[in-house]
């Protein structure tokens, strides 16, 4: 007869908890991968709604034959299914969840004794969970279950949020208007004001590059006072993990570790994984956390253009565009002359404007030297040869996912901490160019030839020398691979 693991002998189980969002998902995929490929059992909890996307546009099933110790689990997020999910009413996910959550994470770990599948597995012995979730936080520690923060953005937009107190005493939010044009308004030199309330970011940070959040006209905005009540509890937790790395955030990351000193930064992470994968399987192949489906006919498109000449134009899962700013966009792209490979999400379009009629000029420079499609499969486009450099919302994934490829960047931040994102990229990495608050044809196509011929060496050399800084990271010995087996052995100790 086989020998039935006693509970004492189970490896240690974690729960990992994102934001059910494509940004959040993509990054804490990776983590539980890496979690499991060292033996741990992983259950990640997603909403019905995700769980589904991904089912059908992406391959996540295929980690149950590869990693016998993952599972999923899932709970509603309380929007009916027709819910966009996109643009400024990505929000609404987090207020939906804020107010269904607790009940429904309570009812799933009671009813499962922790998810522990009738004893084939330990009771959950350690949460990692996504920032702005913090209703999970009273059935964990009922159950004494510790909890850690991964937040999936960058160190510089996490610490800025947790001084947004700070920010507020100094008079230095909030930064809307009532009824301002989105563009003539931020042209005010006000903005360009430095920031002087977050310690560590004096001397390059304006008013502008602060996170998106404060683009509020009151500071009792209750979205903005969630997102600082909820940042301040991350300290309440045993630690913090960052997809990010120490030569690229050090001195940000210091000062996060005064009031969080247990900090894990582990990113690159998709990098980080694939290292591990060839090392420990031989092989490197990601699974896709795509909630769309990816059209490969990109790759086969730029296997057919020249090195270095494509110029990959995403602005991840959620941007919005109104029809002004696609023609703009697009304008600048054709203009600039040079190739381009444009993410053209199905729902990034605001109303029903993008059936109207496309200028010929357009279709026709299109024709030459562009290729549209709904979603690609991202970072092996940035791996690809015929790449040159990214035009970016800056998200924080896309941002790291660029930084590993030694991509220098052109960024269009859209919203939350976007802005801050692309500062950090323009102004502190110095591999880009930061266009926020505008969207014109003329200043696209000029920022595109400045990326791609006028200064494309110095960007080209500061980005590929951060890419070895984060190959080095994540290589053994490195801080991000030191930091990985340090949060391993803290959740093995937690059992
Ligand atoms: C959001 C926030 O904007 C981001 O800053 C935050 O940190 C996480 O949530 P999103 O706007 O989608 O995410 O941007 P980003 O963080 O860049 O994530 C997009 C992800 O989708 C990336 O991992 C990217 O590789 C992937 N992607 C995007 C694809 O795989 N294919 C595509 O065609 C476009």
């Amino acid at each position: 007869m086989g020998h039935q693991a006693t509970a004492a002998e189970l490896p240690p189980h974690v729960l990992i908890f994102p934001l059910p969002m494509q940004g959040h998902i993509n990054s804490m995929l990776k983590l539980a991968e890496l979690l499991c490929l060292s033996n741990l059992h992983v259950t990640l909890l997603l909403s019905d709604f995700t769980h589904g996307r991904l089912r059908r546009h992406a391959n996540i099933e295929s980690l149950f034959s590869r990693y016998p110790g993952f599972r999923i689990a899932t709970i509603p997020d309380g929007l009916p299914d027709d819910h966009p999910r996109v643009g400024e009413k990505t929000m609404e996910i987090v207020l939906s969840l804020l107010k269904v959550g607790g009940a429904e994470f309570r009812k799933l770990m009671e009813t499962t004794d922790a998810l522990s599948d009738g004893g084939a597995r330990r009771r959950v012995n350690c949460l990692i969970m996504d920032g702005v979730l913090s209703f999970a936080v009273p059935v964990v520690e009922e159950m004494g279950i510790p909890f850690i923060y991964f937040r999936t953005v960058g160190a510089c937009s996490f610490w800025a949020n947790f001084c947004f107190k700070e920010v507020i005493e100094a008079g230095e939010v909030p930064l809307r208007g009532k009824d301002e044009d989105k563009y003539t308004y931020w042209k005010k030199p006000e903005f360009d004001l430095m920031v002087t309330s977050i310690p560590g970011m004096e001397g390059y940070l304006r008013r502008r590059d602060l996170p998106a959040f404060c683009r509020v006209t009151d500071v009792n905005d209750s979205g903005f006072q969630t997102i600082i009540r909820e940042t301040r509890r991350t300290a309440l937790s045993k630690g913090l993990i960052l997809n990010s790395f120490e030569d690229l955030e050090g001195p940000i990351l210091d000062q996060i570790r005064k009031p969080i000193p247990n900090l894990y930064s582990i990113g690159p992470l998709h990098t980080h994984l694939k290292a591990r994968l060839e090392s420990q399987n031989g092989e490197s192949l990601l699974a896709s956390g795509s909630f769309y489906e990816e059209d490969r006919s990109s790759i086969a498109w730029l296997d057919s253009q020249p090195a270095n000449s494509v110029i990959y134009v995403s602005f991840g899962s959620v941007t919005l565009l109104t029809r002004d700013e696609l023609l703009e966009f697009w304008y600048g792209l054709v203009n600039s002359g040079h190739r381009f490979l444009w993410v053209m999400r199905p729902d990034s379009i605001v109303g029903k404007d993008k059936e109207k009629v496309v200028p010929l000029e357009l279709e026709e420079g299109t024709k030459e030297r562009g290729y549209m499609v709904g979603w690609v499969p991202q970072n092996e486009v940035l791996a690809h040869p015929s790449i040159g450099a990214f035009f970016t919302h800056s998200g924080w994934n896309s941002t790291i996912e660029s930084v590993a490829a030694g991509l220098p960047m052109i960024c269009w931040p859209y919203f939350a901490d976007q802005t801050i994102n692309s500062r950090f990229v323009s102004d502190v990495w110095k591999v880009g160019l930061d266009m926020k608050d505008s969207c014109d044809r003329v200043i696209i196509e000029k920022m595109v030839r400045e990326i791609m011929e006028e200064r494309r060496d110095e960007f080209l050399e500061r980005a590929r020398n951060m890419a070895e800084l984060a190959k080095k990271a994540i290589s053994e010995g490195g801080t991000s691979y030191t930091n990985l087996k340090r949060l391993i052995e803290f959740i093995k100790s937690s059992v």
